[in-house]
């Protein structure tokens, strides 16, 4: 859209700024971004994001931003400092450049599980990336399935925190019988999460309590619900070792579950993860992109990965246009 030229009741010539809208890609996730962009049919914004020889983080924007509604797509994912960095930066270049208005489209918010003092002396590293994001110029922030929902209040300014549910529901009625289907939270922290997926499906929710009774005790894993014949899946919002899934899924197959399957929103796979998932008794872990899949996600024999990018670019295409966004999962 152009800047429309209208006249005002005194003669004067207003000059309209429609929504012009610019997305932006940082390093980590291109491809969704692409896919964020073609979904809006709107082209990337010309834009450099490149390493002096010490690493410093360099930016050029080579368009021009001056008045526009600016997008930029950038997950914290692995190597999490980096791309904090590179997002930081491209959004001083963006205010600099005269932005009208900058939102931060975060998929994947790093560094959200340090959201409290997890003890005496200890920061807590959400809200200072929050106020730095913040202090750098974002205007809003986009993101998807926070790890804590009040990570929203991290934020002195408007932040949507889109759920993947829908688009995992989808999948999910598309590919199993949902008659026999038993939602399950692999921990009693992310229950919120799994029941408002199982609601959307009808389906019944068991939960995972994971107990160590003592210190230097194993942790003994207890099935609040009947698994015995169901079709499981295991819902979270992270998998990093694989280990909080691989061990949930062992013990409800050890309690007589038929399958089990797990929706995840965020791959962030440390390390050996994708091996530890690709030999576990795990039928299927469906991820979303939020963070880039990595080649061994893509060739791994039970990992499959779905796209977040019509709903992230739906909620863009709505901010752009100041229309509701929580309406997209009513
Ligand atoms: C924890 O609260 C999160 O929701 C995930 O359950 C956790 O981050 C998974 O970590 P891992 O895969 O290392 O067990």
């Amino acid at each position: 859209m152009y800047p429309t030229l209208l006249r005002g009741g005194c003669g004067q010539i207003r000059v309209m700024m429609a929504n012009i809208m610019k997305i932006m890609a940082g390093n980590s996730n291109r491809a969704l971004t692409e896919a964020i962009a073609a979904y809006l049919k709107v082209p990337l914004t010309k834009c450099q994001v490149r390493r002096f020889a010490d690493m410093e983080v360099f930016v050029e924007i080579q368009e021009n931003v001056r008045g526009q509604d600016v997008f930029i797509v950038q997950s914290t994912s692995f190597p999490a400092n980096d791309h904090l960095m590179e997002i930081l930066i491209m959004t001083d270049a963006c205010r600099r450049a005269s932005a009208r208005r900058i939102t931060a489209v975060i998929p994947y918010f790093g560094y959200a599980r340090q959201d409290r003092k997890a003890g005496p002396r200890t920061p807590i590293s959400a809200k200072l990336v929050a106020n730095m994001i913040t202090h750098a110029g974002a205007d809003r922030v986009l993101t998807v399935d926070l790890h804590a929902g009040q990570i929203q209040g991290f934020f002195d300014i408007p932040t949507d925190n889109l759920f993947s549910a829908p688009v995992m529901v989808r999948d999910i009625k598309e590919r199993m019988d949902i008659s026999n289907v038993m939602v399950v939270s692999p921990d009693v922290g992310g229950v919120v999460r799994a029941r408002a997926l199982a609601k959307r499906i009808d389906a019944p929710l068991a939960i995972v309590d994971k107990r160590r009774e003592r210190a230097g005790e194993s942790e003994v894993m207890n099935i609040i619900g009947d698994v015995t014949g169901k079709d499981c899946i295991l819902v979270d919002d992270i998998v990093d070792s694989g280990g909080t899934l691989c061990n949930a899924a062992d013990a409800l197959l050890a309690k007589g579950a038929r399958e089990v399957s797990a929706y995840i929103t965020h791959g962030v796979l440390s390390g050996g993860a994708v091996a530890r998932i690709s030999s576990s008794r795990l039928k299927e872990l469906v991820l979303t992109d939020t963070i880039q899949p990595t080649e061994a996600v893509r060739v791994s024999r039970n990992i499959r990965v779905i796209s977040i990018s019509p709903l992230i670019g739906e909620a863009i295409a709505r901010t752009a246009k100041e229309e509701s966004v929580s309406s997209l999962f009513d």
